[in-house]
Formats: structure tokens, C-alpha cells, sequence
């Protein structure tokens, strides 16, 4: 049987970024991926720029059951180290919006940097090879593959989500979890368009292509950031955002013209100009088709001049405090992530090693460490993946 120090199953972001580490120590690394090409949630992310990672890092923009786990690894080698990287190989790089930053050429160029990187530490790379069980044997492991048995005294699972099973996503990693007696947090569709019911979704579907800036606000939490209507329902960044913080049965708010007090617009137009229609004024601030939705949707009719001041607060209400109640998510076959994971309970922060299982690792997004929308969750798989292979 073959021997490794080092069996790392997954080549994407944070297996690959662990290999390499691992790799620079003089280990003897393995990473194995079913897949037949590594990384490719990094090659399609971004638009084909990948949003490498966010200059704005914080804890408190990562979902987990444990919300301080993720700080030691994003701590030890942050978006800045990452950066560093990019510059020494000439990758070119631009902030897009809100310290989102991404690839000024083809996010390809970071996956052929890590497979070079990762050729260059003399890392041993198997595509189109199917892992099976995972199992303890004489101080190490072994590991079936659809190539036979591999052994190693490190395993690291680096399989990540569920997410979008059409690129090779199955769910294995918590699998492995379960096999050693680690529990695995629920998983759910994250970074995901909310749905809606049919009775709902029909005044919808006539916005279908809009998209606007807006304040998205669920469960005590806000984003400010663009929505999009579609024929299913809403999505967008600051839909994308909240639907990690949503759950069934939740109200979701729109405010839509944030920073504009619609009230008090819609007086100063009725003094103005009364013979407008209300969606006229409403129009300066919003796409058409949605002042006109809005107005129908608060049973305005007839000139501003006609409209009491209840009839005008409850226009500017329609317009700023819209309230929705979405019956669903996308679910994992466009979610960009998955929530929940393998707990971090059991697992060490500062290695990522199981506390319980000397040698077994997980990195990226198997994990229970979600981040938001923007780059964090490439760092979280760079940093944890960096964290692992200082002692894998
Ligand atoms: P990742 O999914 O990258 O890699 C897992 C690897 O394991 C894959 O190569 C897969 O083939 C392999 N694998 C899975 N199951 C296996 C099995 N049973 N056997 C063998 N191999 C198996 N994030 C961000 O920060 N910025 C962005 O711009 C984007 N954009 C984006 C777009 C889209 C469309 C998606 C779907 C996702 C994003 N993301 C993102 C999220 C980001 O892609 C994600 O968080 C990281 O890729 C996670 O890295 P991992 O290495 O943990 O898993």
C-alpha cells in the first residue's frame, strides 16, 4: 500500500492552499479529488474573477454555532497574507465594493498558482479518483480509494458543502465526520434566492428583472445592498446575505430608497405638483414599474393632490417598510454555500485538528464556519487550509 504523511481529500480552495503548506514542510502530501479538474468553485466564482477575499475580516461576519471559532485561524493568516501571495506572483487585483476584492484577469490564474504551488512542494495530485472509507489502522489511517489504499498518520477532509451537486458537491466530508463520532451541525442552503409562494410570487413576477438598492432586514439583521426580482422570487446580494440568517416561517423587510424620507416627498410633491400621480413622484426615486406596483399595492388612486396624509404614510410605508414572507430557499442547487457543518466543538481552532482524533483535520466550508457574501468564504478556506497544514 501506498504511504503518505499526508492524504488530503478535496483539491479545492482550502485543500489545495493546505497541500501546499503541508507540502513547504517537507511532508509527503496526497490530495485526492473526484473531480477531473481542482478548484473549480474557484475558477467560476466571481463571474470568472474570483472574489478572493474581503479587506474587511471580522468574526461577526461568520455564521457558526460557535461564533469566536473562526478568529484563530483568520487571525493567523489573514486576507492580507493572502494578498501577499497574489502580488508575488503578479496576479492583478481590484476592490469592487465593499473591500470585495477580485482577479483583474481570469480567476484561473489562482488556480494554476496553487497547482503550481503545490507541484513545486512536491505534492502528489490525483483527479478522477473516488475516496471511500476513512479508517484508523496502526497510528494513522487508511484510505480507500477507487485506485486502492492509500495510508497516512494525517488525514485532512476538505470536501467542503453541499452546495451546487452538479459541480461534484455530495455531502461526503460529514460522512467522514459521522465515522469518528464527530456531530455534524444541521446543514442548510446559504447565499441562496428566497422563493415564494404562488399567490405572492404572481404580483411579483411582473417586477421580474428589476434589481434596486434596498435595506433586506430578518431576524435582527440588515444588509444594504441591490435586490433583484425574478420570475421565482427574490434574489441579489442583500437577498443572498439575509437567506443565511432567514428561516421558513420568517417575515423578511424590505426598505426600499434607503436614505430617502418618502413621506416627506410625497407632501412636498402634493404642494408642488398636485396634479402628479403619486408614481411619478414615487418614479423619481425608483424604476418605474416598481412605483407602479406600489401605488396598486397600497390602493392609491387618483392625483397626490387627492390623497389624505394617511393615504401618503401608507404609500411611503409600502415603499419603506415592505413586508414579505418568503416559503423558501433555492435550496443547494444554487446555493454559493452551505451553513451548519462539522461542529466546531470538536474541533481544535488553532489546527482545525478533531479533538478526539489525533490527525484527522477539516478545512473550508465542511466546517460549520459560514461567511457572508464577499470574499469571506474563500479566506475562511485559505486561512483554515493554511492553519491545518502548519501541523498535518
Ligand atoms: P470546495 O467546494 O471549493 O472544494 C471541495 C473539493 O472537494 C472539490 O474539488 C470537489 O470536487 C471535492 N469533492 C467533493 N466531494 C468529494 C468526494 N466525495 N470525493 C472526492 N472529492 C470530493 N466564495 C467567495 O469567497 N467568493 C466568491 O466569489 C465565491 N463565489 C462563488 C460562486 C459560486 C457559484 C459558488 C458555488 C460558490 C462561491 N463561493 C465564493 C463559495 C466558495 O466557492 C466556497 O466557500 C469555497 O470553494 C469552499 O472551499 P472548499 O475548499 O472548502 O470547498
Amino acid at each position: 500500500m501506498e504511504n503518505f504523511d499526508v492524504v488530503i481529500l478535496g483539491a479545492g480552495a482550502a485543500g489545495m492552499f493546505c497541500a501546499i503548506e503541508a507540502g513547504r514542510r517537507g511532508r509527503r502530501v496526497l490530495v485526492i479529488d473526484h473531480a477531473r479538474a481542482p478548484g473549480e468553485k474557484i475558477r467560476i466564482s466571481g463571474g470568472g474573477r474570483c472574489n478572493f477575499t474581503n479587506l474587511n475580516i471580522a468574526p461577526e461576519r461568520f455564521l457558526s454555532q460557535n461564533p469566536r471559532f473562526a478568529l484563530s485561524a483568520l487571525k493567523r493568516f489573514t486576507q492580507w497574507d493572502f494578498i501577499a501571495r497574489l502580488d508575488a506572483a503578479g496576479i492583478a487585483w481590484h476592490e469592487k465594493t465593499l473591500g470585495q476584492l477580485f482577479c483583474d484577469g481570469s480567476a484561473t490564474q489562482i488556480v494554476d498558482l496553487l497547482v503550481r504551488q503545490m507541484r513545486e512542494a512536491g505534492v502528489d495530485l490525483r483527479l478522477a479518483t473516488e475516496p471511500g472509507e476513512v479508517r484508523r489502522e496502526a497510528g494513522g489511517f487508511v484510505v480507500e480509494t477507487s485506485r486502492g489504499p492509500v495510508s497516512a498518520a494525517s488525514v485532512v477532509i476538505a470536501t467542503g458543502g453541499k452546495s451546487i451537486p452538479k459541480m461534484g458537491a455530495t455531502g461526503y466530508g460529514y460522512r467522514i465526520a459521522e465515522s469518528f463520532g464527530l456531530p455534524v451541525v444541521e446543514t442548510r442552503p446559504a447565499l441562496v434566492p428566497l422563493t415564494f409562494a404562488e399567490q405572492e410570487l404572481a404580483g411579483l413576477k411582473a417586477l421580474a428583472g428589476i434589481a434596486v438598492p434596498a435595506r433586506v432586514s430578518a431576524a435582527n439583521t440588515s444588509f444594504d445592498e441591490a435586490v433583484l426580482f425574478t420570475h421565482r422570487g427574490l434574489s441579489g446580494p442583500a437577498i443572498l446575505q439575509i437567506s443565511s440568517y432567514w428561516r421558513e416561517g420568517m417575515a423578511l423587510r424590505l426598505s426600499l430608497a434607503p436614505g430617502t424620507d418618502v413621506a416627506a416627498l410625497l407632501r412636498q410633491a402634493r404642494v408642488a405638483s398636485g396634479r402628479s400621480a403619486p408614481r411619478t413622484v414615487l418614479a423619481q426615486i425608483l424604476p418605474e414599474r416598481l412605483a407602479r406596483h406600489l401605488e396598486a399595492r397600497a390602493g392609491i388612486d387618483g392625483p397626490l393632490a387627492a390623497q389624505s396624509n394617511a393615504a401618503i404614510d401608507r404609500l411611503a410605508q409600502a415603499v419603506t417598510a415592505w413586508d414579505m414572507r418568503p416559503v423558501g430557499t433555492e435550496g443547494f442547487r444554487t446555493a454559493e454555500v452551505t451553513l451548519g457543518g462539522v461542529d466546531t466543538r470538536h474541533l481544535d481552532a488553532r489546527t482545525l485538528q478533531a479533538r478526539t482524533q489525533p490527525g484527522l483535520f477539516f478545512v473550508g466550508e465542511v466546517v460549520d464556519v459560514t461567511g457572508w457574501l464577499g470574499g469571506y468564504n474563500f479566506q475562511w478556506a485559505w486561512s483554515s487550509g493554511w492553519a491545518a497544514g502548519q501541523v498535518a
